[in-house]
């Protein structure tokens, strides 16, 4: 197989002026996660005196020591209704993979620490592909809950326009539980702190239960609501405590002694799930690529004019650097091309430039080749879109690039996405974006997503403006003249701002921005995660696991 040549020279000026962009931008992302850190270690002598852990602190102890935890969505909600720095991003969860009594597991730990851990838009959204991934990946759901339920702050329309919308479609995560239930993927909850109303739900439709005396707290409507509704006066302990539902009404299996008793027990009840399927590749070694991933740090410029080679990316991603590409004389615009992956044998369909028809053809054969092998793929997103003009549409680029969709859409084999730069217009369906539901869309700050670059944006508003003053016979005079292009650049300044990768992150179209360094690693964990999804032996049953 072809090893992979590298023409960067690390040293360059434009090397270290790309990498000092890069590492600016990374830290601006882990500035808001760390903004969102500060919130909840601020919970932290109010949590101790009631003797609870911090949301994180559970989190350290539900995961075996030394594994790793591959965070997700982690800013979802930045700068979104009142959060301004990330102090209130994060959807009020904490969401990702690892590894619990040597199981890989999804885990979703609740932020009570932030807004009480309530249910508001981005949490419902947030929840909902979370779930996505439990039905794509077959892992179990492990969940340390503590939430004040639905968010009653941003119940109007003027702080949550799809408030209503979003109650009504934020059903769907307990219809999800029940067919996750259904489906044999197996749900843990640690019930720790209050679960009221929808909250109570996300506990009661859990496969296992494990309540914590003096803290759980889970009933339809807490003391102040019943007293309003219905004149009666009860406790929190009489109404939902731990030691009723463990004695009387049966809701929750295990009663724990505090919080990390629980998580002690969740732990022994994931121990007892079927070991995590063995993977061909196990025990095999895995060559390094011969180029440095940490390389990948100093690639992309921050004028997104400058062209980059992919083949560059490529070399510091897979094992020995090592590429058979599909065809590259074949419109070298659209890359195809078989690799190893951590020992993993990957398609890897990617761009260096505009898809052309004959492009959009190559991937769609590359796809074929692939899926015969089950071969996962894994796209490397950097598009400008489908080429336009009378010569590819004359060549039949709309079929074409429909077809490269209809290939992506139905591979058979698994899908990762990697956005490292531009992903305009229907290249952005047609490289795998969060349309076409690969099992993981991840971003390098360097993304950008939008229907089309601004300046086009800008420019086909003026085109439409002037057509439309013609028609009707106006001749425009100075000001309307300056108006337009002041519509222009707002437009094009408009479609900037919500193409920029944070913008995104925040609203759910990744699952997460990561630092290129860690490409390599991460696709090879994702990889590893999405093949034993094929492997994973589960029993569906007619109705979820219930309570009688
Ligand atoms: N909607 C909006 N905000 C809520 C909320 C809700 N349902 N429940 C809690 N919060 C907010 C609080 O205003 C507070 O905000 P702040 O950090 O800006 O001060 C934060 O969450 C923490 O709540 P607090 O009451 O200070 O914490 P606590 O640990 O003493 O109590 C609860 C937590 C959840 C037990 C308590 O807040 C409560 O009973 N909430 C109402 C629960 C309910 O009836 N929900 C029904 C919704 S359908």
């Amino acid at each position: 197989m072809q090893v992979l040549d590298s023409k960067i020279d690390t040293a360059s000026e434009s090397f270290l002026a790309n990498k000092a962009y890069m590492e600016a931008y990374v830290d601006k992302v882990r500035q808001v996660e760390r903004k969102q850190l500060e919130t909840e270690l601020g919970y932290r002598p109010r949590a101790h005196q009631r003797g609870k852990l911090l949301p994180r602190e559970r989190l350290a102890l539900l995961l075996d020591p030394g594994t790793p935890f591959v965070e997700l969505c982690s800013i979802a909600g930045y700068g979104m209704y009142d959060d301004s720095d990330g102090r209130f991003s994060g959807g009020n969860l904490i969401t990702g993979i690892g590894t619990i009594a040597r199981r890989r597991c999804l885990v979703i730990v609740w932020n009570y620490a932030i807004k009480g851990g309530t249910i508001d838009s981005v949490n419902v959204k947030k929840m909902l592909r979370i779930q996505q991934i439990a039905f794509r990946t077959r892992l179990p759901v492990v969940s340390l809950h503590e939430s004040g339920g639905g968010n009653l702050a941003n119940t109007s329309a003027m702080s949550d326009p799809w408030a209503t919308q979003l109650f009504v479609e934020g059903g769907q995560i307990y219809g999800q539980q029940a067919e996750l239930s259904a489906a044999g993927i197996p749900q843990i909850t640690v019930s720790h702190g209050n679960a009221t109303a929808g909250g109570a739900y996300q506990v009661a439709l859990s496969d296992y239960i494990v309540l914590v005396r003096g803290k759980t707290q889970l009933f339809l409507a807490g003391p102040p609501l019943l007293k309003a509704g219905t004149g009666e006066d009860a406790s929190a302990e009489e109404l939902g405590g731990a030691e009723m539902h463990a004695t009387v009404s049966g809701t929750g299996e295990y009663l724990a002694e505090n919080d990390a008793d629980a998580i002690r027990i969740a732990r022994e009840i994931t121990a007892q799930l079927p070991a995590d399927p063995p993977l061909a590749h196990r025990g095999q070694a895995i060559e390094p690529p011969r180029y440095d991933p940490d390389e990948l740090i100093g690639i992309f410029p921050e004028d997104r004019r400058t062209p980059v080679r992919i083949q560059e990316i490529i070399a510091r991603i897979v094992d020995g650097s090592r590429f058979d590409e599909l065809n590259p004389a074949l419109d070298p615009g659209t890359v195809c091309g078989v690799a190893k992956i951590g020992g993993k044998q990957v398609g890897i369909i990617s761009n260096n430039g505009p898809i052309t028809p004959t492009g959009a053809n190559k991937a769609s054969q590359f796809i074929e080749l692939c899926d015969q092998k089950l071969t996962p793929l894994v796209f490397l997103q950097n598009t400008t879109g489908f080429l336009v003009g009378t010569a590819v549409e004359r060549e039949g680029q709309v079929k074409h690039s429909a077809k490269l969709i209809q290939h992506v859409a139905n591979a058979k084999g698994p899908k990762l996405t990697i956005l490292v730069g531009n992903s305009y217009g229907a290249g952005n369906y047609a490289m795998a974006s969060r349309a076409l539901k690969p099992e993981f869309v991840m971003s390098w700050p360097s993304a950008r997503q939008a229907l089309m670059g601004g300046a086009q944006g800008g420019k086909v508003m003026e085109i439409v403006t002037l057509k439309k003053w013609a028609r009707k016979g106006i001749e425009p005079d100075d000001k309307m003249k300056q108006g337009l292009a002041g519509q222009s650049q707002m437009i094009e300044m408009g479609l900037e701002t919500i193409s920029e990768s944070m913008f995104c992150s925040a609203r759910l179209m990744d699952d997460g921005i990561i630092d290129p360094r860690d490409t390599r690693r991460l696709l090879s964990y994702l990889l590893d995660v999405a093949l034993e999804a094929r492997l994973r032996q589960v029993q569906p049953l007619s109705y979820g696991v219930q309570r009688l």
